[in-house]
């Protein structure tokens, strides 16, 4: 007992007398403070005397001289300063013993880095800290970038190697983000499937460390690069961080909180199975990190549709309407020809689509998925006459055509494989793993990555195609790459090369729409939404399993990237209306992907009637503002309502998602974001109201949908 009375006395006395040597000037430190402000918030950070760039707030505004850095000392022999202060980008190295957010190896075997601040450039919407490490002449830039419409800052970072030795990255991560306070927060990501994606799961992180990630060389369908961190919020309420990240490879998502209760976040390349080698010379940038705080989940949501809009899609159609797409995939399969493919074209352009899409099946010796992958060329027994014949009929239909590839993917069972084995990821010594029936191109070697952008580059140079559906159906295995000096660098050039081709394509053809997907909505996410114009969501297009898939899209993404299909999916003893599974799809960019050809006369005039009303309505699903009022996971009934920048146009898709007779009770909705001294006119079918727009937000509006799996769709206009 006395012994451990005098070692906790002699603790404190140790712990008072290190308080104490902290001057008032060492304690005040601001020397250097740099401060980002954007619409409604403000990130800071500022170089103590060490010359360590340190993190001091993000969050809401305050009064910018007061910002300065908080003291520091050691708190004892096991947690040094270095270890819980909140640092801008920490390097592995010294006494850090949380996961950072760089980590390299010199020439000379050393594996401790060393980065102090040396320069900054900051203009009116970005800025660049430069730190370096003298005694390798390494320098790493953070870059941050902002507009004055948002609360989002984008990062990125380069390392620059001035040295003149090789320097090999072990791990490089976007962007390190400190929460303010030692609270716990609510942390926020998905653990989907194929035909499950988006399924958003919280849970309070209170301790140790978790990530989110992929290993597949690809996104795929079970976490999101993405995370958001809330305390207490709500759509409208509450503290919400975010952070997306813009790549689709191997990706790495982690939250760690410490023994002070910081809750750190870094983001980028995930490290597993991963080194750069920087030669002299050379330099790195990283993909880019989108980061955000907003008061409640659905300011995040419409700050990031808008930000997409203006700052993330490829600018050539980011800020037009899409177009009401036909796709035939789930009516033809795989057996396309020009008959079939014309006869659903008619009916297609009948019902007002204005893009028809052949998807597989298509080339080569196709006729399932055995075989014909990799062969680019149109199969002649379904096209006798060549593919223009079916492009012509389209196009004299009064629509474009758009067409499936899956450039990065060839068949055991097809001449490119025949010609080329060695053109596939693989080891000499392994069986490669078929999935699908299908190898992975290995698109790191030069000429792989031209033959893939030559076939889409010559279908769309010789013919009248504006719109290609990039698909890519399994990820990656047996993953080697015998032509590249350091084969741990495959995951991420292979992404770059996907993103090259795209962009190469994009530049050449700058009338060309190209779509990402993979098996449903495993490559939907901001690396590909940088060079796709949108992305397929998912496989299933059940309209109840979607509106969580479509829920979860919604959080992070943009509306009009998201590709919505009406189908004849009809989950077994669940059948759906095809007005509810209208009101689904049109909350998106509405696409047909109906057998057509089964349709009788009073669903085509339903298509008709739908595809008027989106084409009428979808600037507000697409660019407007969202409000989620109800979810069907929690309420029983979805309640999605869209409002024009200007609050004089509104609509509000109602979903009644209960099955049983005793869920089938009052809900009751207050409307958002109207103008509250405005009267607007409540068109509910043949039900016509006039209210204020105050009524409609304050008084809750009993609604009761009145079947099981019924929907309705409202207007609201201002009069
Ligand atoms: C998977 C996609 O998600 C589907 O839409 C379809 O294009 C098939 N591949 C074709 O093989």
């Amino acid at each position: 007992m006395l012994i451990n009375a005098i070692f906790l006395l002699l603790f404190e006395v140790k712990y008072c007398i290190m308080k104490m040597t902290i001057s008032p000037e060492a304690s005040k430190m601001d020397k250097k403070i740099l401060i980002i402000e954007t619409k409604n918030t403000h990130y800071v950070m500022g170089v103590n005397e060490k010359g360590i760039l340190r993190h001091i707030h993000w969050g809401r505004k305050a009064c910018r001289e007061d910002y300065n850095l908080s003291p520091e000392w050691e708190r004892n022999s096991n947690h040094s300063e270095l270890d819980y202060i909140s640092e801008e980008y920490s390097p592995f190295g010294g006494t850090r013993y949380r996961s950072c957010a760089f980590k390299c190896e010199y020439f000379d075997g050393c594996r401790d880095s060393v980065f102090t601040y040396e320069s900054d450039e900051m203009t009116k919407d970005s800025l660049s800290v430069t730190l370096v490490d003298k005694a390798y002449d390494i320098r790493i830039v953070l870059h941050y970038k902002w507009s004055d419409e948002h609360d989002i800052i984008t990062r990125s970072v380069t390392v620059v190697n001035n040295s003149a030795h090789d320097l090999t990255i072990e791990k490089l991560m976007s962007a390190e983000l400190s929460l303010p306070t030692e609270e716990i927060y609510d942390i926020t990501n998905t653990n989907g499937s194929w035909a499950g994606e988006f399924q958003l799961e919280t849970s309070p992180f209170k301790a140790g460390s978790i990530r989110f990630e992929t290993h597949r060389g690809t996104t795929g369908h079970v976490n999101s690069p993405f995370l958001i961190l809330s305390k207490n919020a709500t759509e409208d309420f509450g503290d919400v961080y975010f952070a997306a990240l813009g790549w689709g490879g191997n990706f790495k998502m982690e939250a760690q909180r410490d023994f002070i209760g910081i809750t750190r976040v870094t983001l980028g390349l995930n490290d597993f199975d991963f080194t750069k080698i920087l030669h002299a010379g050379e330099r790195i940038t990283t993909p880019k990190a989108y980061i955000g705080y907003t008061n409640g989940f659905a300011e995040m949501s419409n700050q990031m549709n808008d930000f997409a809009i203006h700052h993330i899609l490829p600018k050539s159609f980011a800020e037009e309407p899409l177009p009401v797409l036909y796709n035939s995939w789930e009516a033809t399969g795989f057996d396309v020809n020009v008959d079939n493919q014309l006869r659903l074209a008619k009916i297609a352009a009948e019902i007002g689509c204005e893009l028809f899409v052949m998807d597989d099946g298509w080339f080569g010796a196709r006729k399932d998925d055995r075989a014909g992958l990799g062969d680019w060329y149109v199969n002649e027994e379904k096209f006798p006459n060549g593919i223009d014949e079916l492009i012509e009929g389209v196009n004299k239909l009064g629509m474009d055509f758009g067409l499936w590839f899956e450039p990065e993917m060839v068949n055991e069972d097809s001449d490119l494989y025949r010609a080329h084995p060695e053109w596939v990821y693989h080891y000499d010594t392994r069986k490669p793993s078929l999935l699908r029936n299908q190898l992975v191109l290995n698109l790191t070697i030069p000429e792989v990555k031209e033959y893939c952008f030559d076939v889409m580059d010559k279908m769309v140079a010789n013919h009248n195609i504006k719109y290609i559906k990039w698909d890519m159906n399994r990820p990656f295995s047996e993953i080697g790459a015998p032509n590249l000096e350091n084969q741990r660098d495959l995951w991420y050039l292979h992404t770059l090369a996907v993103y090259d081709i795209a962009d190469k394509l994009k530049a050449k053809y700058p009338y060309l729409q190209i779509e990402a997907c993979s098996s449903g909505g495993g490559r939907a996410e901001y690396g590909a939404l940088e060079h796709f114009d949108m992305a397929w969501t998912s496989d299933n297009t059940d309209p109840v399993d979607r509106l969580e898939i479509q829920r979860g899209f919604s959080m992070l993404y943009p509306r009009k990237s998201m590709r919505a299909w009406v189908t004849d999916w009809n989950a077994g003893s669940r059948p759906t209306s095809l007005d509810f599974r209208f009101n689904v799809s049109m909350q998106g960019s509405l696409s047909i992907g109906s057998n057509l050809l089964k349709y009788t006369d009073e669903e085509i005039e339903k298509c008709k009637y739908y595809i008027a009303l989106y084409k009428d309505i979808r600037e507000l699903v697409q660019f407007g503002k969202l409000y989620r009022l109800k979810n069907f996971r929690n309420d029983g009934m979805s309640a999605n309502q869209y409002v024009s920048e200007d609050k004089s146009r509104s609509v509000l898709f109602l979903c009644s998602t209960a099955t049983s007779f005793f869920n089938r009770q009052f809900k009751t909705l207050n409307l958002k974001g109207l103008d509250p001294n405005a009267r607007y006119r409540v068109t509910m079918g043949d039900e016509v109201k006039e209210r204020s727009g105050d009524y409609l937000m304050n008084v809750p509006l009993q609604e009761r949908l009145a079947d099981p799996l019924s929907s309705q769709i409202w207007m609201i206009e201002k009069i």
